[in-house]
């Protein structure tokens, strides 16, 4: 149902919900179904912080890196304070780091939006002040993507767990988690289905397979090399691919201009490495890149919101951006509203469930600034309006159906009210950053 107050005053609501999500340095996604700092939110939702109130914005980052492990791995979520409102809570990881953390990681995020927040600054200088140790510490991360996740140095990195990747259960997963067999049984330990409807939310069968990878890193104690070589589930994920070109850009640029030569030229090479990989990505049958499966030597047949994500890092020719954009084009003519997570025609989509088909706002701007980067303000500016819908018809919620635009998953979502803060709210213009 429309809501009926302005653009104004959601604004003024998207601060609210950050507000009432901050846990005091750090923002939770969501208050009950999301307790704690989760790893690529929290850069996402920091720049909405900085349309308001900047130094807040540089504390999440700062308590972000305060989970990084001795390797450099920035885990997917730090458990700071205990909340019995989610599972796999710390005792399920059985990490050894304090605070606690779970024991894998996820898209890499932070740098570009840390880049944002100093390209925002008043004062410049102190910025770049301030950025100098977080430079330091997301670099020595970014060496963890770029070497515990690439011994062999391919410029491909591997994701060893669907949470990693961000985008949960989305059907690109469906073909490699069929490779791994459960060895646990956790259908009466899940909260995530006393917070949303179940029908919105993965499987059990899912679940059982995703926590048996856990129990694998917990076997190997979760040490880096032992866990890579071990894990049933080994991908290349395209999403983190590809934030991690774009965000090893990023760092170098802010690197340089911070007086760390040696990181940046580290970064560089890093980034050139990786775009050169990308061409085992690209399937010229379908018109997209793809996730690789690193076991099995396969592309993943589905073509998801991942393929635009290449245009962010700005790693695709010419010739290929247009012909993705047309194969996007054409896959989701169908759909209302822009961008679904999978394209419709795909099997296994599901305009409801999660990643296998509804919109997500934040996802949305990620992509919106990579059709600018590559001239298509219209499609950018499509993305926002569509978004801006959205979140006027249904409120903050954690992501849409493409079809009939109904509010989905958590309520008073932090990433999308970022998204609105930063983007969606605004009167007119193209992607923001
Ligand atoms: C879900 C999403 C993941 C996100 C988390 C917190 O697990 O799939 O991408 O980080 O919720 O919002």
């Amino acid at each position: 149902m429309p809501l009926d107050h302005d653009a104004a005053s959601r604004t003024e609501e998207a601060r609210a919900i950050l507000r009432a999500n901050d846990r005091g340095g750090y923002t939770v996604p969501s208050a009950r179904m999301y307790p704690f700092q989760w790893n690529w939110d929290s850069p996402l939702t920091a720049i909405g912080w900085a349309c308001f109130d900047p130094d807040r914005a540089w504390q999440e980052f700062e308590t972000l890196t305060s989970g990084q492990w001795p390797d450099g791995m920035i885990p997917h979520i730090v458990f700071h304070a205990p909340s019995d409102g989610y599972y796999p809570g710390p005792d399920a990881w059985g990490t050894s780091h304090a605070p606690r953390t779970s024991g894998i990681s996820q898209p890499p995020v932070a740098a570009t939006c840390l880049r944002r927040l100093v390209d925002g600054a008043a004062d410049r200088e102190a910025a770049l002040r301030r950025a100098r140790p977080l430079i330091v510490k997301l670099t020595a991360w970014h060496r963890w993507w770029h070497e515990t996740r690439d011994p062999a140095g391919s410029g491909l990195v591997a994701c060893l767990h669907p949470w990693e990747t961000g985008r949960d259960n989305a059907v690109e997963w469906d073909a490699p988690l069929a490779g791994v067999t459960s060895r646990v049984e956790v259908s009466a330990l899940r909260k995530d289905i006393l917070h949303a409807d179940p029908a919105e939310r993965p499987t059990h069968d899912y679940y059982n397979r995703v926590m048996t990878i856990v129990e694998d890193g917990k076997t190997v104690g979760w040490n880096g090399p032992a866990f890579h070589a071990r894990s049933p589930f080994r991908v290349c994920d395209l999403g983190i691919q590809s934030l991690l070109l774009r965000a090893d850009e990023d760092l170098a640029v802010l690197a340089r201009e911070a007086a760390l030569p040696d990181i940046a030229a580290a970064l560089e090479a890093w980034r050139v490495r990786s775009l050169a990989a990308m061409t085992r990505l690209w399937n010229p049958a379908t018109g997209a890149f793809h996730s690789l499966d690193l076991l099995t030597g396969r592309l993943t047949e589905s073509v998801g919101i991942a393929t635009l994500l290449v245009l962010h890092a700005g790693a695709a020719s010419r010739d290929q951006a247009l012909t993705v954009i047309e194969t996007w084009t054409r896959g989701t003519a169908t759909c209302r509203f822009a961008a679904p997570s999978t394209l419709p025609a795909i099997p296994g989509f599901d305009a409801r469930r999660y990643w296998r088909g509804p919109v997500w706002p934040f996802m949305n701007r990620l992509v919106a600034d990579g059709f600018t980067r590559y001239g298509r303000d219209d499609l950018a500016e499509r993305l926002r309006t569509d978004t801006r819908t959205l979140i006027a018809q249904s409120g903050f919620r954690e992501y849409f159906d493409p079809f009939t635009g109904a509010g989905l998953g958590g309520k008073d979502f932090s990433w999308t009210a970022a998204a609105w803060l930063v983007w969606a709210g605004h009167d007119a213009g193209a992607a923001a950053d």
